[in-house]
């Protein structure tokens, strides 16, 4: 496994390279070194008074051990018959173990045969979708599935009405005992009935830290277990985001990739009216990374009130684009549409294959000049050629480059990110740790659902206005 560091390389955002109404100048992010000083100051007191506890989830051995040992334990009691790991999540409890399964196993895992894989097939269950649900139940063998509940609430209603439904497909077929030895609950330590179920029933259980909200909370047991189950290297993992860690303690804005990144985002945002963070790996394995990240984007800074309780509406809008697939579908905005844009290319020097395009069809130039070079080359040069036409057109673009995606380079990123939004915060002097905005949604489908407690929200679902009939449009049948 090649230990290097990722190369966040942000040239293409700066004025004197780029000609652009939204490049950003030297001076625009020197003016930021005090404030960076002073947040860094913040999130190092915090840090220390354990109000931060993500940043020392790299750290935590004990909690490495005690998923190892759940797993040794699953695979002792089941045997071969542990065949299926069906993780059910939402949000920050499946996102980031869905980035990592992606990124880290083998693009086609799950169909491999057992032989070549040697480890469990990973589903994830994260929609209320009947039809998919069923869907799994035709493929899944209840005898030869474990269940990872993931909810840090232990109340969200999405996974764990798709529990309940789990539960009735599996103990219908294996009755209690058996079914009770295939859960392991993923939750908060202490609080949440989904902890109190687990100690009644007696499943086998995984913390999620305290103050660790779930989408902070990819490199703990939440994407750690299913990535370990996978075969993924969860201890280079964490070591990457170790690596990272220490890179990003200095208060040097010019050292600390992380803060970096965060201030070009804030100052675009804030100053030139960038409104919209797009992230584009050209890698289908990190493909997956952009939707963690769109998450973690969002949640954290698209807040309404400032910690001053003054209104700001803030935040960017977090985009997922793929290379080279979107340059036959985004680039074309980006290119020329509104200057609203900052652009994260995030690639990799080595893949593990190579593959030569075979020189073909040499009669035909449009396709003869293909011949000789490697798909790799071909990716490379598109994403090259992407980089430079966006430049030309005056759009900002960051590159961050992993040397090669392994579980060390992995929790580089992961981490990146992370350090980038909680600095994100403090720039926009909001709480990137709560989320507020979708407290009422959900307060509403309890009520309509008759959840104690939640009856003047129903009462509020029938005071709202009927559809007008007048207003929709529909054709005759
Ligand atoms: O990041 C967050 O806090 C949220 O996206 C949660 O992860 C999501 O709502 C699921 O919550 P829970 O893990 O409590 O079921």
């Amino acid at each position: 496994m090649l230990k290097k560091s990722i190369v966040y390389d942000y040239n293409n955002v700066l004025s004197d390279r780029i000609k652009s109404p939204i490049g950003i100048s030297i001076e625009e992010i020197n003016s930021y070194t005090e404030k960076t000083a002073l947040i860094h100051k913040k999130i190092s007191e915090r840090r220390k008074k354990g109000e931060l506890p993500f940043y020392e989830l790299p750290y935590k051995k004990e909690d490495v051990k005690l998923i190892k040992n759940t797993a040794a334990t699953l695979q002792k009691e089941l045997g071969q018959d542990f065949e299926n790991l069906l993780v059910i999540g939402i949000g920050g409890s499946s996102l980031g173990g869905i980035a990592l399964l992606k990124a880290l196993t083998h693009p086609f895992y799950n169909l491999l045969s057992g032989e070549v894989r040697k480890t469990p097939r990973v589903f994830y269950l994260e929609n209320i979708d009947a039809d998919e649900i069923a869907g799994l139940f035709d493929i899944l063998n209840p005898e030869k599935t474990v269940v990872n509940i993931i909810s840090k609430s232990g109340t969200t209603a999405e996974p764990v009405a798709n529990f309940l439904v789990v539960q009735r497909f599996m103990t219908e077929r294996l009755g209690k005992e058996e079914f009770s030895k295939r859960v392991v609950v993923t939750t908060d330590p202490k609080k949440g009935e989904l902890r109190k179920i687990a100690r009644d029933s007696g499943f086998k259980t995984l913390d999620i830290p305290e103050g660790v909200g779930g989408r902070f909370s990819v490199l703990s047991s939440v994407g750690l277990f299913p990535a370990w189950i996978a075969g993924i290297d969860i201890d280079a993992l964490l070591e990457g985001a170790t690596f990272m860690d220490k890179l990003c303690k200095t208060d040097d804005l010019h050292h600390n990739p992380a803060y970096m990144n965060a201030v070009i985002h804030y100052h675009l945002h804030t100053r030139k009216g960038v409104n919209i963070a797009v992230l584009m790996p050209y890698s289908n394995a990190l493909s997956t990374i952009a939707d963690w990240y769109r998450q973690l984007l969002a949640e954290s800074l698209g807040k309404q009130y400032a910690l001053s309780g003054e209104i700001v509406y803030a935040g960017q809008t977090p985009v997922k684009a793929t290379g080279v697939i979107d340059q036959h579908s985004q680039v074309q905005l980006y290119r020329e549409g509104p200057f609203d844009k900052l652009i994260t290319i995030l690639s990799v020097d080595n893949l593990k294959n190579f593959l030569n395009i075979p020189a073909l069809y040499q009669e035909y130039d449009g396709i003869s000049y293909l011949g000789g070079h490697t798909i790799n080359e071909l990716l490379n040069a598109e994403k090259k050629a992407t980089v430079l036409a966006l430049i030309k057109s005056g759009r900002p673009v960051i590159e961050i480059t992993v040397p090669e995606i392994n579980p060390y380079t992995l929790g580089q990123l992961l981490f990146f990110y992370e350090v980038q939004t909680i600095f994100g915060g403090y720039l926009y002097n909001v709480n990137s740790l709560d989320q507020p905005g979708v407290e009422a949604g959900k307060h509403y489908t309890y009520g309509m659902l008759g959840r104690k407690g939640y009856e003047e929200r129903m009462e509020e679902v029938k005071r709202f206005p009927k559809r007008d009939e007048k207003f929709t449009i529909k054709g005759k049948k």
